[in-house]
């Protein structure tokens, strides 16, 4: 169907067919088709807590958190206060000078991070996070290769977006075979193989690979994929932009698998979805280049002020008691529901969860699409997951209830009944 057709037979309002039409002319013609192709013409508007509303009215339950940007809500009323109490002083600093904001937020995200995580590097995205962990990756054991996994995101600048699972990279000409290899997660043959001919700076890993679905690590995977790093002088870079800030029941999905990274990255939820930050913590000794290179790395605007004052109040409520119980409760209550649904419901073959992340999984190639699909109709908005679309994402924040959780449960039971063939 033409865009034309579609966006009649959508059956929306003017003003929601004049968003699209402007979107679809001056930013993302292919991607406006798919999602109403899809039947999903979703133009978010008003969004509070774990709610958004669509231009049109309808009003859906946010399980997609956009990877946990929303982790603490949306425009959570203390990060909205936060943001506006700096900005009456503060704008986005100079990044040539030293600023109370970001050493404020800098000592407290190094405090809540493992190990001998140490220094920070402050950035506008958890793309650039990733490649800036690359860099010092490669600066530190004068090595150029980096192993990563074949189903692992890391985000869309130059390096990031050609790590991990790559089909874009490649679709713009920008991989870099000679330079990057990617193994299965679960492997450790695949890795021990990888990382044995002494010549690899990084293994790259999300805790559990987002994109795919949430799967888990196998049982002594990640201690072992330290002692293999040890082994063969590679340095381990966790990536826990969307595993990380308390969403794993611990601050951060590694520390629940038992290795200490070299370099964690961190982004999406750390300003609370009202800033783009994004954060690489190093060891001193995977940042010693901070030390001799005041300017190897800059950014206009990673690390601004007013990202960071927000950033450190959305910590302080991440890592409070009352929040860590909260996700203890609410992902135990979430379980047993689902638990429940998957005895009366065997299109529901698989649950996967680590705290407040879950990864569900239906019993067909496409199962993960038609219940995005079938719950948009319910009112929840969850997403399928992009490299395993047999399974759906389904990531409840952190300061939800229980009545919110009923409620999502009951409209999975309605999406499973007309999902199910
Ligand atoms: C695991 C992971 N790493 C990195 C990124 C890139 O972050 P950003 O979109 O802020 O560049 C993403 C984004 O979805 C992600 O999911």
């Amino acid at each position: 169907m033409s865009f034309d057709e579609l966006i009649e037979s959508a059956g929306i309002s003017d003003r929601k067919q004049e968003i699209l039409r402007l979107n679809h002319e001056y930013l993302a013609p292919n991607r406006v088709e798919s999602w109403l192709a899809a039947g999903i013409p979703l133009v978010i508007a008003k969004r509070e807590g774990y709610r958004i509303w669509d231009v049109d009215g309808a009003e859906l339950q946010d399980f997609h958190l956009n990877g946990g940007t929303y982790n603490l809500g949306h425009r959570h009323p203390d990060l909205l206060a936060a943001m506006r109490e700096a900005l009456e002083t503060l704008d986005v600093g100079n990044h040539h000078f030293p600023s109370e904001a970001r050493g404020v937020f800098a000592e407290k995200l190094a405090r809540n991070t493992p190990g001998d995580l140490h220094y920070v590097v402050l950035t506008p995205s958890g793309s650039e996070a990733n490649d800036v962990a690359i860099k010092s990756a490669r600066h530190a054991t004068g090595r150029r290769k980096i192993v990563a996994l074949d189903q692992g995101f890391h985000g869309a600048s130059g390096l990031s977006g050609a790590v991990g699972e790559d089909t874009n990279a490649r679709y713009f000409n920008s991989d870099f075979p000679d330079d990057f290899t990617m193994i299965p997660f679960n492997d450790l043959d695949a890795l021990d193989d990888a990382l044995k001919g002494g010549d690899v700076a990084a293994f790259l890993a999300e805790p559990l690979p987002a994109t795919a679905g949430f799967p888990l690590p196998d049982d002594g995977y990640f201690p072992t994929v330290r002692k293999l790093c040890d082994d063969y002088g590679t340095l381990f870079i966790a990536d826990e932009v969307q595993t990380g800030l308390g969403r794993s029941g611990s601050m951060w999905a590694i520390e629940r698998f038992g290795a200490q990274p070299d370099m964690l990255v961190t982004g999406k939820g750390i300003a609370g979805g009202l800033y783009p930050i994004g954060c690489l913590v190093m060891t001193r000794e995977a940042g010693s280049w901070l030390k001799d290179n005041g300017w190897g790395y800059v950014s206009t605007f990673g690390g601004s002020e007013i990202g960071c004052h927000i950033a450190s109040r959305a910590l302080d409520i991440t890592t409070a008691p009352a929040t860590t119980k909260a996700v203890r409760e609410n992902s135990a209550y979430m379980r047993s529901g689902l638990d429940s649904l998957q005895d009366r419901y065997p299109y529901l073959t698989d649950i996967r969860q680590l705290g407040v992340i879950f990864g569900l999984g239906f019993d067909d190639a496409l199962g993960g699409m038609r219940m995005t699909r079938s719950l948009y109709k319910s009112g929840l908005w969850a997403m399928f997951a992009g490299f395993d679309r047999r399974y759906l994402q389904f990531k409840l924040g952190l300061l939800v209830d229980k009545a919110y959780c009923d409620e999502a449960l009951e409209k999975l039971e309605t999406a499973l009944k007309a999902a199910t063939p």
